[in-house]
């Protein structure tokens, strides 16, 4: 079959991995007789620099029009672009916020496990990570903070700055469904993070996710302060199978559970809407330090087309078979340079190598 596929290449190491990916899908589409069409657009620092703003209506309809869109990262150095000297509505993160918005993806998937094979480049104590952890973040995406009313304005001469965080009950059950749809799937436990303590948006969350819970008595559901569970990853991740959280706590934990994998550069993940489509993208940044040096990891963003097949266009032999390859090909030992820990059975590799490598495993 046919399918089209929208990708964003973006901004810093964004084309490298994203190259990588289609790399490997082009090799699947040939080993199971598909064809993946792809089309690039333009969004974040690369969208600027042509157009002057982050991102395109027409860019926008060319995603919408796809079956899934894939992309790899935007961004700049914050310090440094000159991206970060416009107003904060034409920076690069504006066009990520603003597909989401528009695509209308509120959940957003991060998985985040330790394969056996890593566990050398896992920064926790072998006792705590010994016994390996898989567990799914998943993180509201079009709400809270991040999409709140927002302002700087001088009172008094003092400058002061706002941001809203908003979360109404509809927005709060849709994702608590996701999460307890996925932990039925999975080991039927759903930990929801929130602030309870002190936010009122997080005692709404609290409640509306009691609620949802009463549909499914087969899932185990607990409570868990965003501080404690800022410790209790690094502490005892295993303990963990679905975390449900709002947007801002997904987007800081998520960072967190990728790095106890062994590197951030492992992380995909899925942001969907009420339908099947959606966007894949690594959890990582741009990485502009690295950009153009082809020694970017380029597996998060081959993971996160490997979740593109299994969740927007059904092809869950195809996924599995990408999903093996990476298993295979970090068990010969290679890794690229922010995996290798300098062990005698560990080969360094760049990006486009360890994208042929997974491409020839399949
Ligand atoms: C992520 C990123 C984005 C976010 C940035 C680039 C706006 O950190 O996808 O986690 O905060 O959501
Ligand atoms: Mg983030």
């Amino acid at each position: 079959m046919d399918y089209n596929i929208t990708c964003i290449p973006g901004d810093g190491i964004g084309p490298e991995i994203v190259n990588e990916a289609k790399k490997v899908l082009t090799i699947v589409a040939y080993e199971f007789g598909h064809k993946f069409l792809f089309k690039d657009i333009l969004m974040g620092g690369a969208s600027i620099d042509v157009h002057g703003i982050p991102l395109t209506d027409e860019a926008i309809a060319d995603a919408k029009a796809a079956d899934a869109v894939l992309m790899g990262s935007i961004g700049g150095d914050t310090n440094t672009s000159p991206w970060y000297k416009l107003e904060p509505s034409k920076r690069p993160e504006a066009g990520l916020l603003k597909i989401r918005k528009e695509l209308g993806l509120f959940a957003n998937l991060r998985p985040a496990l330790l394969y056996k094979d890593l566990s050398d480049a896992c920064v926790l104590k072998t006792e705590t990570s010994k016994d390996g952890f898989d567990m799914i973040i998943v993180r509201e995406l079009t709400g809270g903070l991040y999409f709140g009313k927002r302002e700087t304005v001088v009172k008094d001469g003092v400058r002061v700055a706002t941001d809203t965080l908003t979360y109404s009950e509809t927005e709060i059950r849709r994702i608590a469904i996701k999460a307890f749809e996925i932990a039925r799937k999975r080991r039927c436990k759903v930990t929801s993070v929130d602030k309870a303590n002190v936010l009122d948006s997080s005692r709404l969350w609290r409640a509306v996710v009691n609620e949802v819970a009463k549909d499914y008595p087969d899932v185990t559901l607990e409570h868990m302060l965003v501080d404690n569970c800022a410790m209790q990853l690094v502490k005892d991740p295993k303990q963990f199978d679905v975390i449900l959280t709002e947007n801002m706590f997904g987007d800081i934990l998520s960072d967190e559970a990728s790095m106890i994998t062994g590197s951030i550069g492992m992380l995909a993940s899925a942001s969907l809407n009420e339908t099947k489509f959606g966007l894949y993208e690594p959890s990582h940044g741009s990485a502009p330090d690295i950009a153009g040096k082809n020694i970017a990891n380029p597996i998060a963003t081959i993971l996160s087309a490997a979740m593109m097949l299994r969740f927007s266009l059904d092809l869950t032999e195809e996924a599995d078979a990408i999903e093996e390859s990476v298993k295979k090909v970090l068990s010969y030992g290679y890794r690229t340079g922010d995996l290798y820990t300098g062990r005698d059975n560990e080969i360094k590799v760049s990006c486009s190598e360890m994208g042929d490598l997974i491409a020839d495993n399949i």
